[in-house]
This record gives C-alpha cells, structure tokens and sequence, in this order.
C-alpha cells in the first residue's frame, strides 16, 4: 500500500493518508476471509434481533415536499445511476474525503462528504473551533448553536455538501476512550442538546449534517472488522441503549439530520453497517429517520446484507482491498439488484433518501462546487489520488470561509474554562506580577502548529486530540504569546522538565501548563493507540512531576489543563500552594486569549465540568475499563448498565473528587423565586403515534440488463468506482435472477411494517416532547464580580417506582447572560414526557412510571450543588430539602 502511495502522494500533506491508509489497507485485507453474515458467540441475554425490511422513507410530513420531488428524479434514473448514486466513488478519489457517485444526465451532483466535528479536516483558511467536549463545559446554548452555523458557513464555502459531524457516540462510557472529546460530554443531555444544536446551525446553511457513530463506538481499540478478529462487540440490553446512548440520536433526528453514520463496532454481536435492528428497526421505524444512512470509512462488510440491513450509502465506496477498483456496491450492487437478491424496492428507497435529503437541504438551489482537496495543499494536483493514473489539475482554491468566526471560537475558549478550585480568591491575577511559565503546553508546537497529520502528536498546546476530528490551525493563539502580549514581567520556560538551580522569589507566581490528549486509532501517539491505554487518566509528559516541583519551589501556583477528558489530580490537588486550577479543555486556535480574559479577570469563569473526576480510576465500575482481548471477538458487555459516569458515583456514594457539573466563579449566586407549573397532564404512555404518511411508490421490477452495461467508448479512470457491468455480466444476473438463492437471514421479510408506537415522527413519538412542567428560577449575582452562572436541572425519580433509576438525572440547563453585581435573570427550564419516563422493554415504550407520584427537579450550579428543588406531586419549589447527593 505504501508503494501505491508513494508513487502518488509527494510531500508531507500525504502522510497522512498513508496512515490512514495503511490502517484501513492492512484491516481490509485481513478481512478476507469474514463471512459477514455469521455471527460469533455473545454473551446469552444479548440480542440483535432481526427487523426487515427498511421503513421506506418519507413518511413524516416535514419531508414530504422534498420526497415528492425525489420522487419525480429517482423515477427517471437507470440502475446504474441509482447505484451510482448510493456509493462512493473510491478511497482518494475526488477532492473531498468521501465523494459520492452522481447522475449528470438528471442533474444529481457528485457529493462531498467532509470531516470534521470542529472545522474543515484537511483544509486552509478555515477555523479551528474548540472540540465538542470544550463547546459542552460552556454548557450554553447559543454559543453551541452560534458554533453550528459557523461551521455551517465554512463548510458551505469550501462547497462541502455533507458535514461529517457532531460525534454523539462515543458518549464517553470509558473515560480513557479516545474520542470523547469530540463529543460534548459523559451525559446524555448534555449530549445531545451539543449535537442537536449543532446540527440546527450547521443545517441552518444548507449543509447537511451527519450525526456519529450510531452507535456505542466507546473505545478506539479493536473497532474494525479484519480477518485476525471481528471489531468489538458492545452487548447491551435495551432500556440502558435507549436512555443513555441513543438518546442523543433521537434529538439529533428531531431537530432533522440529514445523514447518520455507523460506527466500526458490532452491537450484540451485529456488525453496525449491517445491523437490522439498529438500522430499520430503530433508526428508520422508530426515529423515524428520514434521511441516508452512511458507513463509516470501510466499515462495510457486506454487499446485500448491509443494503437488507438498511445501509444506504457505502463510504468511501471500496469493498475488501482499497484502491484497486473493488467495491461492495457499485456494480456489484447494480449485479444484485438484476439478479434479484437486492430487492428494487431497497434500492429505490436508498437513492430516494438521498436525494430527498439533498432537496430537503436546499442544495439544489445555487450549491457552490467543492473549492478545496483534502489531500494536497498546492494549488494543482492530482484529481483522482486513488486512481491508477490520474488527470491533474486544480485542487485547491484557498477560499478564505473564516468570516470573523474567531470571535465565536474564542468566546466558547472562553466560557468553557473551568475553575476548579481558587484558594483564597488567587484568581484573577494582576497584570503586572512576575509570573514563570512552566510546560511545553503554554507554547505552540516548535516543530510548526500543523506539523503533526491530523494532529497525531502531542507537542505544544494542546488544543484538539488527534484524528479524523481535527482541523488544521490557521494559527494558534498560544497562552504564552497571549501572557506576554499582556504582562511584562513573565519568564517561560519551555520544557516538561522543572528547570534546576532557578532563584525564586516570594512574588513570583508559576502557572503550570499541563496536558493530556487522545484521538482516533489509526495514530498511535506516545505509546496510546487512540484510547488512553499508556497514560491511563495521568496527565502527560510528567505533568504530575512537574506540577509538584512548581509547587515545592513556588508559593504561588496556578494549574492549567488542555486535556481531552478527566484526569487524576490526587498527586498535587491539595498541596498548599496549588491555589488555582483551570481546566481549559481543548481551545482550538483561541487557546491564548480565551485563557488570558480569565486570569486576568476580564470576564468570570463560568464553565462547569461535562464529565466527573475521580479521585483514583479504581472508582469507577470495572466494566467501563478499555478491552484488550487479542483472540475472538472482544465482547464488550455494558454490566453497569445505567450507571456511568456521576450515574455511577451517586449510586455507590463516592464522592469524586470533582462532581459532574462542577465549575466555580470569581462571584457568587443565589437562585430563588423557583416555580414549578404543570403544562401538559401526563399518561403513563405517550399518545396515540400519528399514522405514516403516504412513501413514494415507484415499479419493483427487475429493470431490464442495458440499465447497467458500460457506455459506449467510455473512457474510464482505472480504480475509480463505477456502476456498471459488462453486459455479459448484467445478463448473465438477469438470467440467474429465477433460480437465485441468496441465504436471506432469518426473520426476513419484504412488507412494510405499521410502525411502533414508540414512533410517529423523528425522533419518536412527538408526544414525547410534550412539555410536563415549566420551572423558573431567578439567578441573582450576588458576589463582587460580573459573572455568568449555570442553571443544572436534575430529575429525581418518585421513591418506590418499580424501575431501578439513577440517584439524580440530568434534564436540562440554561446559562445567564453576564450578570453585573446585584443583577438577576429569570431562566426559564422545562421537562418532557420523556424526561420523566423510562424505557419499559416489554412494553417497548417509554413509560411515566408513576404518574401522580412526585418527583423532585432539582436546580443547582453543580449535580452535588443541588440546594433548590421542586416537587411535581404538589408543584411547589423550595430551597433547604436535603439533597439526594
Ligand atoms: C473514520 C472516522 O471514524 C469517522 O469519524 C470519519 O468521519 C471518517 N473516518 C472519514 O474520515
């Protein structure tokens, strides 16, 4: 493969892809010998069940226009554009990281599908937003959404159709997993308000969004399938996967998701690109998802068990062996449907979610063309990397998409930083004191910020994990570059290790930069394969080390952390002359000012923690640790059912040594004047769903062999994916399509399903969303300094319901605008049906396990700061109940 490569790619810009390439070549060809239908032994009382066939979509009114106009191209496409249309076009083949087939004869573009969560992958003149878990700690709404419509604009300046973000899943089960950063925290709310709000802005431009990995992709090592061992199974029972895991999917297909990824993983032991029960059964029936499936690159491993499944397009298009030409589809799903073992019907369905999706975006009106390539930074290059020889042309055009969104990036930088502890009011600090900087952190990489594919290294600030989650930087606003713009007396010292022989003197202050960072498995960075497996929870590069020796020299010291999730403060957290710690999280480029405007004071910190610290990693629930089995399948079974994360700790009551939720602020707050207002009666089940709305209906029959021969005196691009067969072969599968045997798996069926009751319209069920109760708070800013404070809802569940749940549950939260001294706001919070419903698994429903029983919403700055609540059953909000935590 590195040959291939090398004859094609010149330069650094293409080492990249040769990691990644020789990860995904080396796991596909050892995939060989798979059967995808077979499955191996899981552990008994997990089931993948089968659910057949694919809900066709356009039932949900909010879709119709868009399928009716689907409707009237897909009617006009030959078999070859229909399966075109449903694949990639190849590994490296076109500018983007994944490029779809097209039909031009009907006007139906190329698609370019394009990583990542948080700015253009690969790309110039873009930005580097903070990571997801960075967006989450801000735990403030209109800056997730203000970060969604920005992407959205430069995603749509670079021509981009298919914006490969949010990361909902990993949700961040494993706190060593290596991309929950990408993500927007260890809860499901909290999750899923990051990845629905960022999908509304991302999708408010006309990008469609792809919401990832579907599902319960919670740690990097072992994902792909190869021929040595299956990708992991993660087994589950149902009510844990839908109250914790899918949740976050749900919101993001109510709020319209154009595009669904799956994740490497098996689920119950089903592979997900060809799951039938999480793909037709959940996703399409119950969901009510409109829009196209995807895989993830390479995750496919299978032609017409995938399609059966409810896959709709495979990316990046190659079957076992990349870039030679070979794929699962393509012609080989044109061969299937002539020789019937796909049935039309699916195929038609496939091509229609994806076209609907695209009408359903608006990109049929004024969509720019892809203006960059992912695989180059000249301005000329190869068009088609991945093909045998390629036409040569211009790849980039340096379109500049930034439009001021520095400012958007900076400002969640800012409002994510959290303060952990701040002995004696140290923070904020006086411009004019003498501080000594401490730790390679504090400045940019000294090898050159984008030195690093995909950022697999970790040198320099740490402002984003390593992977396809990544951006290049346009810059990096360094907090050394931003101390020294604003103070003048500052020594750096840029080394991990504690210089010897310094003189300290009493005024001195020593801000420690430390870090610790994760990513996505094709890269191995120091030692962790993507998961945290050498470092565990440390901080990196000695970073205990160097924060104790700052502390023994130094009276004064301030911490802080750019990490990718929790680690283990225990070594120097209490000692005396710690007196700050920040956890910056992962800034992106606006690592310098973001942080300066809080140790200086500018503004208050007013971020609070999206996952929990422990005080040793033995707290937490043996199942949650990284599998690492060489042999057979890895069986990843999720024993701890609900209980992750704070889930977990409240129910054994370990206090941690930082509660989920925590943040603290240079001022003080008071909540009260809480009212509690009932809005909608519950019933123990949701209503009646609407019923479907009429499908488009189009002729099932075999269409005739000449839909798919090669056109005539084509010239092809030897590698590249395409459609069609020789007529031979078209012919030849037409002629088997009577005595065709295909082994449909067990539960198969061709009738359209009604539908659950659990459904209705995306997401589920629409009363569900019904609002149960409004709750209002006044926040007053009753300390000494401007601030901005968060407002946590937790929910509580009635004692005595016959559902074991946990301890308090995260519901919803609002943030205040800045509140001067003395100033108060009115936040205004509210939960659902569902929040207060559980998944009844016989029943397959959410159930309000107790209707008139009275559960207690409780208000706080912190999930073990809960000092304000209100009770459901005689609707009243009162402060000095003892909280359950
Ligand atoms: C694999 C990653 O898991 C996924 O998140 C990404 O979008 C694709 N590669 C494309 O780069």
């Amino acid at each position: 493969m590195d040959l291939i490569l090398d004859s094609l790619c010149k330069g650094m810009a293409c080492s990249y892809a040769k990691l990644q390439c020789n990860h995904y070549a080396w796991s596909n060809l050892l995939r060989t010998s798979i059967n995808p239908v077979k499955r191996l032994h899981i552990p008994a009382g997990y089931v993948a069940s089968p659910y057949y066939p694919t809900p066709h979509g356009g039932w949900v009114a909010g879709w119709s226009e868009s399928y009716r106009k689907a409707a009237l191209l897909v009617s006009n496409m030959t078999l070859a554009e229909k399966t075109n249309i449903t694949c990639g076009s190849g590994y490296f083949m076109g500018r983007c990281v994944g490029n779809s087939g097209s039909a031009p004869r009907l006007g139906f573009p190329q698609l370019c599908l394009q990583d990542s969560p948080l700015g253009i992958r690969n790309s110039d003149h873009s930005t580097a937003f903070p990571a997801g878990i960075t967006v989450g700690a801000t735990w403030d709404k209109s800056l997730i959404y203000a970060r969604g419509v920005a992407l959205g604009e430069e995603f749509r300046g670079k021509g981009i159709n298919v914006h490969l973000g949010p990361t909902v899943g990993p949700l961040g089960r494993k706190p060593q997993g290596g991309r929950n950063w990408e993500g927007f925290g260890a809860d499901p709310v909290l999750q899923a308000v990051g990845g629905a709000l960022t999908i509304k802005g991302v999708q408010s431009q006309g990008v469609i969004a792809t919401i990832k990995h579907y599902i319960l992709n919670e740690q990097e090592m072992y994902r792909m399938y190869n021929v040595v061992q299956p990708g992991y199974s993660s087994n589950i029972d149902d009510r844990t996967l839908h109250e914790l895991y899918l949740w976050p999917f749900a919101e993001g297909i109510r709020a319209g998701v154009g595009s669904v990824m799956t994740a490497y993983n098996a689920v119950n032991g089903s592979a997900c690109s060809q799951n039938s029960y999480l793909l037709n059964g959940i996703l399409k029936d119950e969901l009510g998802f409109q829009g196209f499936v995807m895989s993830d690159w390479h995750a496919q491993i299978s032609g017409v068990a995938s399609a059966l499944a409810g896959l709709d397009m495979s990316m990046p298009g190659d079957g076992l062996i990349p870039l030679v030409g070979d794929s699962y589809w393509m012609y080989e799903l044109s061969r299937a449907v002539l020789n019937g073992s796909v049935p039309v019907d699916r195929l038609n369905d496939m091509a229609t979610r994806i076209v609907a999706t695209r009408y359903q975006l608006g990109q049929d009106k004024n969509y720019p063309d892809p203006n960059f390539s992912t695989h180059t930074q000249g301005p000329t290059g190869l068009l088609y990397p991945g093909a045998l020889f390629s036409p040569s042309g211009v790849v980039n055009e340096f379109v500049d998409v930034q439009f001021g969104h520095a400012e958007i990036a900076r400002n969640i930088s800012r409002d994510a930083i959290t303060m952990l502890k701040n002995v004696n009011n140290t923070l904020p600090l006086h411009t004019n004191s003498s501080f000594k900087i401490f730790g390679t952190d504090a400045q940019k990489n000294r090898h050159g910020i984008n030195s690093c594919p995909d950022q697999g290294c970790d040198e320099g600030t740490l402002g984003m994990g390593w992977g396809s989650g990544t951006a290049r930087y346009p810059y990096l606003d360094s907090p050394v570059d931003a101390i020294t713009s604003r103070a003048s007396n500052v020594k750096f010292y840029n080394s991990d290790t504690f210089p010897s022989g310094l003189t300290v003197a009493a005024r001195d202050i020593a801000l420690v930069f430390i870090n610790a960072d994760s990513g996505e498995n094709y890269i191995t960075v120091e030692g962790n394969p993507g998961d945290r497996t050498h470092a565990g929870l440390n901080a990196w590069h000695n970073g205990n080390e160097l924060v104790k020796k700052a502390a023994a020299a130094y009276g004064t010291v301030i911490v802080i952390v750019h990490t990718v999730g929790p680690i283990l403060l225990e070594e120097w957290i209490d000692l005396p002359s710690v007196q700050a710690v920040l956890f910056a999280h992962l800034p992106g480029q606006e690592a310098g000012a973001s942080l300066t405007s809080i140790l200086f004071g500018d503004v208050s910190p007013s971020g609070h923690l999206p996952y929990t610290i422990p005080n040793n990693e033995s707290e937490y629930p043996t199942s949650v640790s990284l599998i690492n089995v060489k042999i057979g399948q890895p069986q990843d079974t999720y024993t701890e059912g609900l209980y992750i994360d704070y889930r977990h700790f409240n129910a054994h009551g370990i206090k941690p040594r930082y509660a989920f939720g925590h943040g603290l602020s240079y001022t003080t707050f008071s909540f009260s004047n809480a009212t509690i207002t009932a809005v909608t009666p519950l019933t123990s089940m949701p209503l009646a769903r609407p019923p479907k709305g009429a499908t488009p209906t189009y002729r099932t029959t075999i269409p005739p062999p000449s839909e798919a021969y090669w056109p005539a005196n084509f010239s092809r691009i030897w590698h590249y994916l395409y459609s069609w067969l020789k007529e031979s072969d078209a012919d030849a599968a037409v002629a088997a399509a009577s005595t065709n045997t295909y082994p449909y798996p067990a539960g198969y069926s061709q009738t359209q399903k009604l539908g659950s009751p659990a459904s209705g319209d995306q997401g589920g069920n629409p009363t569900l969303w019904d609002i149960a109760y409004n709750i209002s708070v006044t926040v007053t800013n009753v300390g000494h300094y401007a601030g901005k404070a968060v407002a946590q809802l937790y929910v509580q569940f009635p004692p005595g319901v016959n559902y074991d749940t946990p301890v308090i549950q995260l519901r919803d939260f609002e943030k205040t605008k800045e509140l001067a001294v003395e100033e108060s706001q009115v936040l205004r919070l509210s939960v659902t049906r569902r929040d207060l419903s559980v998944w009844d698994t016989g029943m397959q429903n959410w159930i309000v396990p107790d209707i008139g029983g009275s559960y207690i919403l409780w208000l706080g700055e912190s999930s073990d700061g809960l000092n304000l609540g209100c009770a459901t059953g005689w609707l009243v909000c009162k402060g000095g109940w003892k909280s359950p935590v």
